[in-house]
């Protein structure tokens, strides 16, 4: 049954999109150890569509995994909203038992390091699954016959993991994931640990995945091979999202497809190199022309304090006048850029 919610509309996303499959609004996490205090997510908010396929990327550190636990209801974030479509409240105030449930039905979560039980057999592992997420017994066997074929494993159905290649446990651990019918399948880094023909080949089943079962992805990756395949990117930074791609990317050079996300703070994050190559000004001076925003740096050296303001005073009669102007408009004294009268008061 479908929910309805109310989804933030932010961001480069399109407003219209009225029914996403989830939502993730204002996500703040801070980790405590100690004394000590990182602040993993500082406001990430973003949606995914139904049966789009969403890629997060960012440099190590930046918040992906910690974004993908708290979206899945395996982490609560410190501040902040995740709804699914699956559940008619925030999950960040929901039950323990509650996210189990609605996990079964809405998400498969996959990870790098996803493991099977090595007692059991590849079909075992797949039923086991089905009957823990409390689906009925016939609608197990059958759907773990469907995807051991749909997997391309039906003829390891009877082994156990340690007898199975890299790219055989991926696909079985998918297949526990799938036993359930999810609407999304969120995975860490699920290639990762392959080499680049096996993630070429489990690449290929997240797109039939997609298309041929309908299902919604969304996969953290630091892979160009992955990312390639995505129909948008979310870029993360020090825990915000900096900017969207789409599957133009190319992971070195992001500045050529990066569009600027706006967060539902009106912040943007200026990208770092563009900063370096701009020798890493401190301020911006801001101006709207002709419908485009200018930012014009401003060097510590050149920041003098009227450079901050946006009225000064004329020192030949006291009026305030708007900084930039080059004539007073009450007494019609030249101004200069420094905001005084050019020395014709001395
Ligand atoms: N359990 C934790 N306790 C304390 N700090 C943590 C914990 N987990 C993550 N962090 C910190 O939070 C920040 C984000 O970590 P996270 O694992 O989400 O990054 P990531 O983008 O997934 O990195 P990578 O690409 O290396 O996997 C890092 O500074 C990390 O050190
Ligand atoms: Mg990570």
């Amino acid at each position: 049954m479908a929910t309805k919610f109310s989804a933030p509309s932010h961001g480069t996303e399109e407003i219209n999109d009225a029914d996403p499959l989830l939502v993730a609004e204002d996500i703040i996490k801070i980790y405590k150890t100690g004394k000590i205090e990182t602040q993993a997510l500082r406001g990430v908010s973003f949606k995914v569509k139904p049966q789009e396929k969403l890629f997060l990327i960012g440099p190590s550190g930046s918040g992906k995994t910690t974004l993908v636990n708290i979206v899945s209801g395996i982490t609560k974030p410190t501040s902040g909203k995740v709804f699914w479509k699956e559940l008619s409240k925030d999950i960040t105030r929901s039950t323990y038992e509650e996210i189990v449930k609605a996990r079964r039905t809405f998400a498969g979560v996959i990870f790098q390091d996803s493991k099977l039980l090595s007692h059991l057999t590849v079909k075992e592992n797949i039923e086991l699954a089905g009957y823990y997420a409390k689906v009925q017994p016939k609608v197990v066997k059958q759907r773990a016959q469907f995807l051991l074929k749909f997997l391309g494993i039906w003829d390891k159905r009877m082994k156990r993991e340690d007898t199975l290649s890299g790219g055989e446990k991926k696909r079985a651990a998918i297949a526990t994931t799938l036993i359930t019918n999810p609407k999304i399948l969120i995975g860490d880094e699920p290639t990762g640990d392959l080499d680049v023909e096996t993630a070429e080949s489990i690449l290929d089943l997240f797109d039939r995945i997609n298309e041929e079962l309908g299902i919604a992805i969304c996969i953290v990756t630091h892979s160009q091979q992955v990312a390639a395949r995505a129909d948008r990117i979310l870029e993360l930074r020090d825990g915000v999202i900096i900017g969207q791609h789409g599957s133009n990317i190319s992971l070195r050079k992001l500045e050529d497809s990066r569009l600027l996300e706006i967060d539902r703070q009106s912040r943007i994050v200026l990208p770092k190199t563009i900063l370096q190559d701009m020798d890493n000004p401190k301020h911006f001076s801001i101006e709207m022309e002709n419908g485009k925003i200018i930012l014009q740096p401003i060097y510590q050296a050149d920041f003098a304090p009227n450079n901050m303001k946006s009225v000064i005073t004329c020192t030949m009669c006291g009026n305030q006048v708007k900084n930039g102007v080059k004539f007073c408009s009450d007494c019609g004294a030249p101004i200069t850029d420094k905001g005084d009268n050019n020395g014709l008061n001395k």
